[in-house]
């Protein structure tokens, strides 16, 4: 195993992976625990400094989640990030309060080192947190509370238009705490900030890389599955294709890759899934068309959340009864699967308190009655990471860089119920989107794209006939892990032909609007 770097406690934030992969873009290693790790296991451990992360409880709250007050006394340093800081303010003697204006977004950050604190004891020590960053900058902010006095021995380091203590440190206990959210991309110099209390206040080695990570998800793997089987469902999209590459390096032969065709795919999906396998990575697949069992228990079902449950269910069911065929009954012992961290984060509460945004199938969808052991070794990773693991593994990068495609597939690209016609449509307008993409060169230049069938229909002229028909969006989004995403700016020109190609190929389209709609406020997908 890794020895563990710097350790990160969770309080629920649903960012408190992006602390961890940060720190490892920066070769750190770093591993999360809940926010009431026993400490002696924390001791155990041994990390070079720890982080407390955000979280959506209030401090001042009965009940709030505080972990072991003892990690003040390991003496090494700490780092608290919004409610970790409001944590420590309050813990120290200072006082937490509901925010006069909340702040959610992007705030410029003013440093005021140099205004007084930095001449006092201990100052330079303090600055080390900002070493490299700009006196003004751009972080992005996520809080409801705010710390309005700091406790003694405390210095304030810099603030926001909003909010006055955006930064503090108690530079002889080397404890440092943050109002904003450094781990996410649009804070200018969060990156730094990170590298500077691992690297520089707390001393860690920046020596771990994926190749690490690989050789101890395989070694890891081969323990934990015994000589047992695997099945593998894989959908084509590179988190499945790289766990059933890492499997098959792990177990060879007793990895069993199948592909379930839902009757939710993208046009000509299934033939260059399998043909994908096979001649990239020698693999051959057990193709399952199961598409009339989804598509009747899909019939007339409008709400996302039961469309996701049934689609995880059905998935389970097709997986158990195939393992059945092919095997004598209790020779697949394991299920594995493409789960990544923004699955889980915003499915269930992983290691914190963090609430739910949506059900990602293979993560909330999963029956109770489910007897399968479950193997997700992505679970922790984000999507470009996966994409330097799958590199690492030798994938080629026509796999790698196949934009995700969700597990409930178009079902979720479809508002309200899922008609057979409809997917028909979405195909269709989906397969010109793509062309039109990769003709353009911008397909390789986006993160996802997508269209979605609104179920909207509205009045146009087509001809001299008026028409009443569906509408279709077009989606694109420009990101690095899909925690956070902005849409793409497509060049007019070529919205223009992708929305004139779909209304004529398309019967049954008489409209095409684009998304403009960023993550947060929207999610990537429509459900
Ligand atoms: P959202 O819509 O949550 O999507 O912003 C983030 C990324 O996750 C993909 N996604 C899924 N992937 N099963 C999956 O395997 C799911 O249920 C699921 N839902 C969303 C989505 O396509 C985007 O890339």
């Amino acid at each position: 195993m890794d020895r563990v770097e710097i350790l990160v406690l969770d309080f629920g934030s649903q960012y408190t992976q992006l602390i961890a992969r940060r720190l490892r873009e920066y070769g750190v290693y770093t591993e999360i625990v809940p926010y009431f790790e026993p400490l002696a296991s924390i001791k155990h451990k041994a990390p070079k400094g720890i982080i407390l992360s955000g979280g959506p409880a209030s401090v001042y709250e009965e009940g709030a989640p505080r972990p072991d007050g003892g990690i003040f006394a390991l003496n090494i340093p700490v780092l608290g990030i919004c409610y970790g800081m409001q944590y420590i303010a309050d813990t120290f003697g200072g006082s937490v309060i509901p925010a006069l204006a909340q702040e959610f977004g992007k705030a410029t950050l003013e440093l005021v080192l140099s205004e007084d604190k930095t001449a006092q004891d201990g100052g330079k020590q303090a600055c080390e947190i900002f070493e490299g960053v700009g006196d003004l900058s751009v972080v992005w902010m996520s809080h409801s509370d705010q710390v309005s006095t700091i406790p003694e021995g405390f210095v304030e380091l810099a603030r926001s238009g909003n909010t006055h203590y955006c930064a503090i440190a108690h530079p002889h206990q080397q404890i440092y705490a943050l109002q904003f959210h450094p781990e996410v991309v649009q804070s200018e110099y969060g990156g730094k900030i990170l590298e500077n209390f691992a690297i520089k206040i707390c001393g860690a080695s920046s020596d771990w890389n994926m190749r690490h990570f690989a050789q101890n998800e395989i070694t890891h793997l081969r323990q934990k599955i015994q000589g047992a089987k695997v099945l593998c469902g894989v959908s084509g999209g590179v988190d499945s294709s790289v766990v059933a590459l890492l499997l098959h390096r792990a177990i060879g032969e007793n990895l069993i890759p199948i592909f379930v065709d839902h009757g939710l795919l993208r046009a000509k999906e299934r033939e260059m899934v399998e043909e994908m396998f096979q001649k990239n990575l020698g693999m051959s697949l057990i193709v399952v068309d199961a598409s009339e069992l989804f598509l009747s228990r899909l019939d007339g079902i409008k709400d996302p959340e039961k469309k996701r449950k049934i689609i995880g269910e059905t998935f389970i069911e097709v997986f158990e009864s195939e393992a059945k065929k092919h095997h004598n009954n209790g020779d697949i012992k394991f299920l594995a699967q493409g789960t990544l961290y923004p699955d889980v984060i915003e499915s269930v509460s992983v290691k914190g308190p963090s609430k739910t945004i949506k059900s990602h199938h293979n993560v909330g969808g999963l029956p109770e009655w489910m007897r399968f052991e479950l193997i997700e070794p992505l679970r922790e990773l984000f999507k470009d990471e996966v994409r330097s693991l799958g590199r690492e593994l030798g994938m080629p990068e026509s796999m790698l860089m196949r934009h995700p495609f969700p597990g409930p597939g178009l079902a979720i690209r479809i508002m309200g119920a899922v008609g057979r016609e409809d997917l028909e449509l979405l195909r269709k307008a989906d397969g010109i989107f793509l062309d039109e993409l990769h003709k353009s060169g911008y397909y390789d230049r986006v993160w996802q794209a997508f269209c979605v069938l609104l179920n909207v229909k509205s009045v146009g002229v087509m001809g001299d006939n008026r028409t009443y028909d569906n509408t279709i969006c077009v989606r694109a989004v420009i990101a690095v892990d899909g925690m956070t995403a902005s849409f793409a700016h497509l060049p007019h020109t070529l919205l223009e032909s992708i929305s004139s190609r779909i209304i004529n190929e398309v019967s049954g389209i008489n409209r095409v609007v684009y998304d403009i709609t960023s993550k947060p406020p929207g999610t990537i997908e429509w459900e």
